[in-house]
């Protein structure tokens, strides 16, 4: 894939960390992204899930949602070191001090903002997310925004808005913004 309209990647930071909550696209437009740019993508959770031989629904059902975030605090520690990379993370990764600091220390974190109804829409028929697996999706989802959006803003170098446009115009948009406002 080329990227959008000759753009000077020189200047591109050396890892891309996006954060955000469930279902802002940090996956599908991390890996859009890091095409574009060459870069190797990561997606924190799948590293976890092939690590641990089970899928995430097992690793809470098993070893609840503190024995995740332990497995969680490893791979981000891991995953951060690397060099030339696009990393999505789960949505409360940033829960953890310790992640919030590597994160904003070893790379560019850019905080991916959605509407609760867009996350709702996009998550209509995911079953994956066990924090999902509840009646009332959307006060949970206000929940966890409510507590969790002062620290994707204190972890973030930049805050992107992307659900108006299609995953690949976002992946695009995202990136010029990332060349034009990233001081070199
Ligand atoms: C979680 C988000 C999920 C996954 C796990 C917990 C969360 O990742 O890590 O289900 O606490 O918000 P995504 O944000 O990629 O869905």
């Amino acid at each position: 894939m080329l990227p959008p309209h000759n753009l000077d990647l020189s200047h591109l930071p050396q890892s891309i960390f996006l954060i955000g909550p469930m279902g802002s696209g940090k996956t599908s437009i991390g890996r859009i992204l890091a095409n574009l740019i060459n870069y190797e993508f990561y997606d924190t959770d799948r590293v976890i899930e092939e690590r641990t031989g089970a899928d995430i629904p097992w690793i809470f059902d098993v070893e609840g949602e503190s024995g995740f975030r332990q497995r969680e605090i490893k791979i981000v520690d891991e995953l951060t070191q690397l060099p030339n990379i696009v990393l999505a993370t789960g949505g409360g990764a940033v829960l953890q001090l310790e992640n919030r600091k590597k994160l904003h220390q070893r790379g560019f974190v850019v905080y991916l903002r959605v509407a609760i109804e867009e996350q709702l829409k996009r998550m209509e028929r995911d079953r994956s997310r066990p924090l999902l697996q509840v009646p009332d999706r959307f006060a949970v989802l206000t929940q966890l925004a409510a507590g969790r959006d002062p620290l994707y803003q204190e972890t973030a170098h930049m805050m992107y808005e992307a659900e108006d446009l299609p995953v690949r115009q976002s992946a695009s948009a995202l990136l010029e913004l990332l060349i034009t406002q990233v001081t070199p």
